[in-house]
């Protein structure tokens, strides 16, 4: 070798190791700041949310929110500073974790639980599914009682909910009453887990499977909730969670579809992700190796995968910032649970042998993580629900209704294509009658006692 090209080497050798050590500086230079910005972010949290003193009548008793500490915020921050907007690691790796805390094979993370519902139902309606797929006019069987998004799906793909009643305390629908519902043209049932409550799912999975209609579980309210000792979820080919405020886990906005099926997973992501044929993930190319080497459609032989689109899609994606949030609030989910699960306790033990009321109850074989404590007001009071309401928001205590009570007599649903299998009547009971109030674990023992006390004192004043 050359006098000149061995200095030239050397000169090289010497740039890399002079790069590489700046490189170290400025990563243990970042690093020293990272820590000093998330020390001062705790510190900011602790100095600015110091715990506060319950008054009673004046301090707001919320019927749900989020529950967010310190490290929730660090984890925010964290994903801001790594610049971390779109979905991209924290997404995939709260989906694997949560796919395994849910005991299902795959979760797709989307930008709430109304878009994990459109994409559950839609999934079942893609061609690969064949003969089994649903189409226009099929019949999907439903509880009238419930929140609109997990029916309007049903709507949006021209299917035809079938509307069926539930019981007053459980506020779920049997297996019985879906069992009347079926008709020729009932290809699958959706229902949602009401209020946390597990509705009857081993024996609605059972009747499913033997008249071969899909299944899909709204698990919005209910993540954590057991039924004979294993979590909803678990018993559709589908289930959907929201990660709104209100519900068991928090990303702000955002939801989740899981299923064990290989098949509807890729379908699921492929209609979230615009429709696009291609699986890699964010910043993956080529993972199939066959990239510009595959036919589609009338395209050219060797079109971009990434630029296929093989069904009709949505973009209903989340971003990193929100599966931070998500990750962090993982780690809490039994704890916030067994939370749930006290108050609720506790305001049914307190209100237990209250006249005029109809507790809830959970639902046989079920030991449910509640989303809140709902009341009904016997059809015989002599008072009504608005009268015991406007007297517990007088007193600051934060009451909703079941969501939009029976939903065929909500405006949306007027001129829509439905069927009613039986009779409505207790749905038309929870529209007029019932409503729920707080058990999330931002509630304090002191909280519920004295939402118990309100209640009595209204009842003894009231009820003749
Ligand atoms: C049973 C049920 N399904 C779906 C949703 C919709 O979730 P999101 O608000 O995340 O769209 C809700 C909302 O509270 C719900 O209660």
């Amino acid at each position: 070798m050359s006098v000149w090209r061995e200095s030239v080497r050397q000169e090289s050798v010497r740039q890399e190791s002079v790069r590489q050590e700046s490189v170290r500086q400025e990563n243990e230079r970042g690093g020293e700041l990272r820590e000093r910005i998330l020390q001062t972010v705790r510190e900011h949290f602790r100095e600015t949310r110091p715990p506060g003193e319950f008054v009673p009548g004046v301090t707001p008793i919320l019927s749900s929110g989020a529950v967010l500490d310190e490290d929730d915020q660090v984890a925010l921050i964290e994903a801001a500073l790594d610049l971390r907007i779109a979905a991209g690691p924290y997404t995939l790796r709260f989906e694997q974790r949560f796919a395994r805390l849910l005991k299902r094979r795959k979760a797709h993370v989307t930008n709430s639980g109304s878009s994990a519902n459109l994409l559950a139902l839609t999934a079942l309606t893609q061609r690969e599914l064949g003969e089994a797929r649903l189409r226009p006019g099929d019949e999907v069987i439903t509880a009238a009682p419930g929140f609109p998004t997990t029916v309007s799906p049903i709507l949006q793909n021209g299917l035809v909910p079938v509307f069926v009643d539930v019981e007053l305390g459980t506020y779920n629908t049997t297996a019985d009453l879906v069992a009347a519902a079926i008709g020729p043209r009932t290809r699958a049932i959706m229902i949602a887990h009401a209020i946390g409550n597990p509705f009857p799912a081993a024996e609605i999975a059972a009747l499913a499977k033997e008249h071969g209609l899909w299944l899909v579980e709204d698990n919005c309210d209910a993540v954590g909730s057991l039924h004979h000792g294993r979590l909803t979820g678990t018993f559709g080919d589908l289930a959907t969670v929201s990660f709104y405020p209100a519900h068991h886990l928090t990303m702000g906005e955002g939801g989740c579809v899981l299923t064990d099926s290989p098949k509807l997973a890729r379908i699921v992501e492929s209609l979230r992700d615009w429709g696009r044929d291609c699986w890699c993930e964010p910043g993956e190319s080529n993972t199939c190796k066959k990239r510009f080497d595959q036919q589609f459609g009338r395209l050219p032989h060797g079109y971009d995968h990434k630029y296929t689109f093989s069904r009709i899609g949505y973009n209903l994606k989340n971003t990193d910032l929100q599966a931070a949030l998500g990750g962090s609030q993982l780690a809490k989910l039994e704890e916030f649970g067994q939370a749930r699960r006290r108050n609720w306790q506790r305001m049914r033990d307190g209100l237990d042998g209250v006249p005029h009321l109809i507790l809830p109850v959970p639902t046989e074989g079920s030991d449910p993580s509640w989303f809140g404590f709902v009341l009904t007001v016997d059809p015989d009071a002599p008072f009504g629900r608005h009268e015991l309401i406007a007297f517990l928001e007088d007193r600051r205590i934060a009451t909703r209704l079941l969501f939009g009570g029976n939903l065929e007599r909500q405006p949306a649903y007027l001129d829509q294509r439905f069927r009613v299998s039986g009779e409505l009547t207790n749905s038309d009971i929870i529209t007029e009658r019932t409503f729920w109030t707080g058990v999330y674990p931002g509630i304090t023992p002191e909280m519920i006692d004295y939402v118990v006390s309100s209640i009595k004192e209204f009842v003894a004043a009231h009820g003749s």
